[in-house]
């Protein structure tokens, strides 16, 4: 994770979305758009390029967007349908993403309203999940999310695009998935048995010494990789009383570091599926690539706007 120079670390911080790089906010709401037929999207975007990304928002776009805007950015893919040893990720690719984030949940709904009336009619809110920060950072199973995080310049470096120029320096992929819990699957395990899953002393947050090979943090163990696969999570325990769980968010320079961790997470690389599954289960997936910032509004020279 190497610096181009310091030019180049200056490009990043100006032009990166900053909420990438914010820490995981007390609110979040993502938004999922798809496209109806004969949705302008030129006109849409040319609307959406005018607006001052608001403080705590990320943007993304998915393949059907730039597909539809007559573009292609490299590096962003459809998220892939995982099929793994008894267990399945289900990809569905959104058109827009918005992550927003704050400390006030009507704000957040209030910002959301706006965005979406600058997409127009020919973007159809197909997800729209409020979330919460639990604790210090929890997933709702009260394990600390986020721990082995990269952090300061290596989140940057881990995060944003660099070396790339004008257009895609300080951009970035995420990975957006939402996870249902079942939690009764949960309660009747012991502490010990709850922490072989995770990896994770969950009071101390120490990882386990003897952890078995299917405990999630074995799993995705970021530097077990070659090359190593690492990325900036952001999730947020989403959900009430009836339905809840995670919604996961991982941004990286590309989208490759996520997709060998998920396909481990499955059992493809050697049979063994992360303990998580004992208790979780995809809804949805897909993949998003955040543009740069100019001037505070969305960079989308890439697509030719
Ligand atoms: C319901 C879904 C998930 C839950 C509840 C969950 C929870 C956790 C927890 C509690 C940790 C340990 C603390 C930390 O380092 O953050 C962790 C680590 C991690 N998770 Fe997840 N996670 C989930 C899904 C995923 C997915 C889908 C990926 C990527 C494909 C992923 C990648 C990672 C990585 C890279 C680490 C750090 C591993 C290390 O280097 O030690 N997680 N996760």
């Amino acid at each position: 994770m190497a610096w181009r120079g310091a030019s180049g670390y200056m490009r990043l911080m100006t032009h990166a979305q900053p909420a990438i790089l914010s820490p995981v906010p007390a609110h979040g709401r993502y938004l999922v758009f798809g496209l109806r037929p004969g949705a302008d999207v030129p006109g849409s975007l040319r609307r959406l390029q005018k607006v001052r990304v608001p403080e705590g928002t990320v943007i993304g776009l998915g393949e059907p967007l730039t597909l539809a805007a007559g573009a292609a950015v490299s590096g962003l893919r459809t998220f892939p349908a995982i099929t793994g040893v008894g267990c399945s990720f289900p990809a569905t690719q959104g058109a827009l993403w918005i992550s927003l984030g704050g400390i006030d949940a009507g704000e957040l709904l209030h910002r959301g309203r706006a965005l979406r009336e600058v997409l127009g009619e020919g973007f159809r809110l197909d997800e729209d999940v409020s979330c919460f920060k639990y604790g210090t950072g929890r997933d709702l199973t009260g394990y600390e999310d986020g721990t082995e995080n990269p952090k300061g310049a290596n989140a940057m470096a881990t995060a944003l695009v660099q070396g790339d120029g004008p257009g895609r320096d300080g951009s970035s992929f995420v990975a957006w998935q939402r996870y249902r819990h079942d939690l009764s699957r949960l309660d009747p395990l012991s502490p010990k048995a709850r922490d072989h899953l995770i990896g994770r002393h969950h009071a101390t947050n120490v990882e386990l010494a003897h952890a078995p090979a299917s405990a999630h943090v074995k799993r995705a163990a970021q530097e077990s990789f070659d090359p190593e696969a690492f990325m900036v999570r952001r999730s947020m325990p989403w959900g009430g009383v009836g339905e809840h769980g995670l919604a996961f968010v991982a941004y990286g320079h590309s989208l490759d570091a996520f997709e060998r961790v998920l396909r481990r997470m499955a059992g493809l690389d050697d049979g063994i599926v992360d303990g998580l599954l004992q208790f979780t289960q995809a809804i949805s997936g897909g993949y998003y690539w955040c543009p740069p910032l100019h001037g505070g509004r969305l960079d989308l020279r890439t697509l030719g706007l």
